[in-house]
């Protein structure tokens, strides 16, 4: 059943395909979610109109991409598929351990698969990035996704030497000149990555990177490339587990407005704290999209309700309580 209608979309990387303006990040897959989870979790995102899914050829120990093309069957072409290159999914004999159980048979041949052309260690903790690597990397993700294009290739946390590596770039281009990939961007979760990577420009049309006032991530891109999208908007697992708390601190604020502190007590502390991060990380940045991961089914129609209706909030009470956000959690570092 579709929940909720009207998730907007935009034209992500100037391709003329809509991505919805709420991504669904993949990360999870496989990893702290298993199979079943996982199916249910994009089947309900995709019910309330996400068509954008990031996910990463590292993703769940490199099964993210194979479990999602099972859900992708039948729908590519309303799709908008990111996945990246750079990072090697972890070979270790703990992940291969974690990949047998939430595998089950699948993860048992992915085991099998992966053994016989296993990367090695070197490639797993500094990425690779040469373009013989590049077109080994997307000629797996396109073989484990099912599909023979990528809407959009982020380059996966790079180093900033990678901006010396023209024939990378040139390799890229050549990538969407064949069609193999449709766009390329650089993903990251660091800001500073993101600012000096992103001026590097090649054909760079995308960019991810961190906004979460209660991380202390509030650092915003100036002159960016065709399209901003932002990740870590909750603070990834812990943030938001700690939402009473958060919602008290804010209701402290000195010179808070009796209104705004009326709207901070109206709903549930863990919706109100994402209706402010989502609709804050908007408001301050100007990106065109956030990417949640969120595995509850609340959660994901929570979050779209958040970006559908908007803020409870207006746009001054959003800047005042992004400012609390990240002023208390500086305090509570120096305690
Ligand atoms: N270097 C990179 O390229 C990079 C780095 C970081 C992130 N990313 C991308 O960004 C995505 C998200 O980032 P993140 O992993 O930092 O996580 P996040 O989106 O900041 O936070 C995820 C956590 O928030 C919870 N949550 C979601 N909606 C909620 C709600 N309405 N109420 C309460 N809790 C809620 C989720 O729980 P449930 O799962 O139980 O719903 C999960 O524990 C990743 O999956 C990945 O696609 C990319």
């Amino acid at each position: 059943m579709r929940e909720y209608q009207g998730l907007r979309v935009f034209d992500l990387c100037s391709l003329g395909c809509g991505a919805s303006v709420l991504a669904f990040g993949c990360a999870p897959m496989m990893g702290f979610c298993d199979r079943a989870k996982s199916l249910r979790a994009l089947e309900t995102a995709w019910d309330c109109d996400i068509n954008f899914f990031d996910l990463a050829r590292s993703y769940g120990y490199g099964q993210a991409e194979s479990l999602f093309a099972e859900f992708a069957r039948g729908k590519r072409d309303r799709l908008f598929i990111a996945t990246k290159f750079g990072i090697e999914p972890d070979t270790s004999v703990r992940a291969n351990a974690i990949r047998l159980l939430r595998g089950g048979f699948g993860g048992f041949r992915h085991l099998c698969r992966k053994e016989r052309g296993a990367p090695d260690r070197e490639d797993a903790f500094s990425g690779h990035w040469s373009p013989t690597r590049l077109r080994r990397g997307v000629e797996r993700s396109l073989r484990e996704l099912r599909t023979d294009y990528i809407d959009l290739l982020f380059l996966h946390s790079p180093p900033a030497r990678i901006t010396c590596r023209p024939e990378l770039f040139e390799a890229l281009d050549g990538l969407v000149s064949q069609g193999l990939i449709r766009s390329y961007g650089l993903s990251t979760d660091s800001f500073r990555a993101a600012s000096g990577l992103a001026h590097a420009r090649y054909s760079i049309k995308a960019v991810q990177y961190p906004y979460c006032p209660a991380s202390g991530n509030t650092d915003v891109l100036t002159d960016p490339p065709d399209s901003v999208i932002l990740n870590h908007v909750f603070g990834g697992r812990g943030t938001m587990r700690s939402a009473p708390a958060w919602i008290e601190v804010l209701e402290r604020t000195a010179g808070l407005p009796s209104e705004t502190k009326r709207k901070l007590r109206a709903d549930e502390a863990a919706s109100v704290l994402a209706d402010v991060l989502i609709n804050a990380a908007f408001n301050a940045t100007g990106a065109q999209c956030v990417v949640i991961s969120m595995f509850s089914p609340d959660h994901i129609a929570g979050n779209c309700r958040a970006v559908v209706e908007g803020s409870r909030f207006a746009a001054t009470e959003l800047t005042l309580l992004a400012h609390a956000l990240r002023h208390s959690r500086a305090a509570e570092f120096q305690r």
